[in-house]
């Protein structure tokens, strides 16, 4: 069983760098979900990593970096994916760039694409690559195809028996995981929404960001944007306005569904309709909707702006018909 340290005990971070050099995977507290961390230029870790989460190995990870000089090390910029790194570093924004010929992360962790995932984490998680002093390829810590976690407790019922260290940071503060954005010749793609709103970036880009992904040939752009992903184990209903007896209801806006009495369960994302508090909340609320041995899981519709974009993508595929 993992050992779960906090983050606020002054021996954790030798203790999670050791492991590192070790070339283990360890999870780790991140702004927007628990990452499962190891060093991206160590071919053995990286493959530790795909190993505990059952991932395929054709979808390339996020290198986590502790500053722009370090991404610029692996990854070429353009002066617009500068722009975007020191408006939203660190923060929840991954950028896609050109790899370097001379660049040091391992091939199996961006399952040779010509291209890489790159971000600067905030808080605990950039402090821990700044000491190890190399990038760190992180993944969301839960199994392939599952709910992304947001408390150190979710990574340990989910990974606790695969992985030995737990670096508890206590809940995430975003909840979903971070907007993907490819820059190529001075477009913006839109990879996955998350945890920065698309309209910020607009702003600061002065253009439009493009949507849906773009398809070049058979190369897997995103394989985050399969459908049935981060999928609870109940069958999930979208944009539902009634309850059906025993159904786990989550609900937004502190609306209330006709026939909540007939519910297992009724939680609400934001009852005051805050969308940043919806996504915080999101991940766990259908963890706790799977455990409440309802019928199914219902879920009100949910606006699509700023943070409901991504709450929207979560949660269409988690109603994505499964194999
Ligand atoms: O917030 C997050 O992004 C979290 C935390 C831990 O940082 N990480 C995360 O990683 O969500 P993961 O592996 O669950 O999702 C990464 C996504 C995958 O869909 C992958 O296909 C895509 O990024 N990706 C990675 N490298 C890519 C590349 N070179 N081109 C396009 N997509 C890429
Ligand atoms: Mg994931």
């Amino acid at each position: 069983m993992a050992r779960t340290l906090p983050i606020s005990d002054p021996e954790t971070l030798a203790i999670a760098i050791e492991a590192l050099r070790r070339g283990e995977a360890i999870a780790v507290a991140t702004e927007t979900v628990y990452g499962l961390a190891a060093d991206a230029t160590n071919p053995d870790a990286v493959t530790a990593i795909y190993e505990a989460k059952g991932r395929p190995r054709f979808n390339p990870l996020i290198a986590h970096v502790a500053d722009i000089e370090m991404a610029k090390a692996h990854v070429d910029f353009s002066p617009l994916a500068e722009r975007l790194a020191e408006a939203f570093w660190p923060g929840p924004l991954t950028l896609v760039l050109p790899l370097k010929p001379s660049a040091k992360i391992h091939p199996l962790a961006t399952a040779g694409l010509e291209t890489a995932a790159v971000r600067m984490p905030q808080g605990f998680a950039r402090d821990l690559i700044a000491a190890f002093g190399r990038p760190l390829a992180a993944p969301s810590a839960n199994r392939s195809g599952r709910v992304s976690p947001t408390t150190a407790k979710h990574v340990a019922d989910d990974l606790g028996e695969r992985i030995k260290l737990i670096l508890d940071g206590g809940p995430c503060r975003v909840g979903v995981e971070s907007t993907i954005l490819a820059v190529m010749d001075g477009v913006l793609h839109l990879l996955r929404p998350g945890g920065v709103p698309v309209e910020a970036i607009e702003d600061i880009a002065g253009m439009t960001v493009k949507r849906p992904v773009p398809q070049s040939g058979d190369a897997v752009i995103a394989p985050g944007m399969l459908a049935s992903h981060y999928a609870p184990e109940s069958a999930l209903r979208l944009n539902a306005s009634t309850v059906r007896p025993g159904e786990a209801i989550i609900r937004f806006g502190g609306k209330r569904l006709a026939g909540e009495a007939e519910a297992r369960v009724v939680m609400d994302l934001s009852p005051s309709g805050d969308l940043n508090e919806a996504a915080a909340n999101l991940f766990d609320f259908l963890k706790r909707a799977d455990a409440a041995g309802a019928t199914g899981i219902a879920v009100a519709p949910v606006p699509m702006h700023g943070l409901g974009e991504a709450i929207n993508d979560r949660l269409s595929r988690a109603a994505a018909p499964r194999d």
